[in-house]
């Protein structure tokens, strides 16, 4: 494994994490595979990393010239196999355990036995997804935060048997897409999530305790918390399915009840109320 010189890299599942994943990756000049179940998939990925990255360019923050090579790094497929050159995959496909050690074994499979195999995952196991493989030691996590291309942390996440050069490939590649890294070990939540899942759910709780609208609990913590945004618009920008799954997987690991998804949570999850990309959550979005 070689951390200086890698080139290529795969992302799988080109969600709203995939797809911002892969656009830092091709404006930092790496050439990356996309991988996405269907075509429309894919196609709709090329399209949403293409706006972001023209707005970049009507706002001056990129050149047309850039902008145009950037997109021309990115490749998209349904084929796993196309994966094959790629010296890092970065998974971010569905938050479930048993669809990522799949895609794990298979991975392994395709690419070369040096390649590092790195999993998005918020609140899973890496050493869980780890155990899937044969080779363990490549397997490691790089966890991004919603919305990738502008959160500035990445954790590095060494699961039980990562091995060092794993590790060492994951910062060098997070340092390049200009990210500050924090490395921790693969513990539920790792860093961020452990403090920030809990603290949502309180923030979701209080909303019937205080009996306060989510446009009041936002404009509470935005101006007497200093948060960037309020907590019922960042739930509903994270997903409220993967808010509650998130919560699910941490409830199950650490058994504390703050960690459990308040009741409301799970009925809008029930409901199809899954935040901005639905556009309905706590807040209605056009378009
Ligand atoms: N991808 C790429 N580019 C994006 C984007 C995205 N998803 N979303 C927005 N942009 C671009 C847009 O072009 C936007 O400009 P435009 O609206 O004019 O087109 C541009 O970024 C910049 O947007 P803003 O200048 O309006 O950015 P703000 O200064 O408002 O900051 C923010 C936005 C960084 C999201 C800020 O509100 C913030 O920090 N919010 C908190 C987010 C947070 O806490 N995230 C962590 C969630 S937890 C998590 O991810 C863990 C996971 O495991 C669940």
């Amino acid at each position: 494994m070689s951390t200086g010189t890698l080139d290529r890299i795969g992302v799988v599942g080109l969600g709203a994490m995939g797809s911002g994943i892969a656009q830092l990756a091709v404006e930092a000049g790496y050439e990356v595979v996309g991988r996405e179940v269907t075509t429309d998939l894919a196609d709709a990925a090329v399209a949403r990393i293409g706006h972001f990255l023209s707005r970049k360019v009507e706002k001056g923050a990129l050149d047309q010239a850039a902008r145009d090579a950037a997109v021309s790094r990115l490749t998209v497929t349904t084929d796993v196999g196309r994966l094959e050159q790629c010296e890092l995959v970065i998974e971010a496909i569905v938050e479930e355990l048993e669809p990522k050690r799949e895609l794990f074994a298979a991975l392994e499979d395709v690419v070369a036995p040096t390649a590092v195999l790195a999993t998005n995952t918020s609140a899973l196991s890496v050493t869980e997804i780890a155990a899937a493989t044969r080779a363990p030691g490549r397997v490691v996590g790089m966890h991004f935060f919603n919305p990738a291309p502008l959160m500035p942390l990445v954790e590095v996440v060494r699961a039980e048997l990562t091995a060092d050069e794993a590790v060492e490939t994951a910062v060098a590649v997070a340092e390049r897409l200009g990210k500050v890294v924090v490395r921790c070990h693969d513990t539920p939540g790792f860093v961020v999530n452990r403090v920030l899942i809990p603290l949502l759910n309180d923030c979701v709780r209080v909303l019937d305790e205080a009996r306060v609208t989510p446009d009041a609990l936002d404009t509470a913590m935005r101006n007497g918390a200093g948060w960037p945004m309020g907590p019922c618009t960042l739930i509903d920008l994270v997903g409220i399915d993967v808010h509650v799954h998130a919560s699910e997987a941490l409830y199950e690991k650490l058994r504390e009840p703050r960690m459990a998804p308040p009741p409301r949570l799970v009925a809008m999850r029930n409901a199809g109320l899954l935040g901005r990309k639905r556009g309905r959550g706590f807040y209605r979005y056009d378009g």
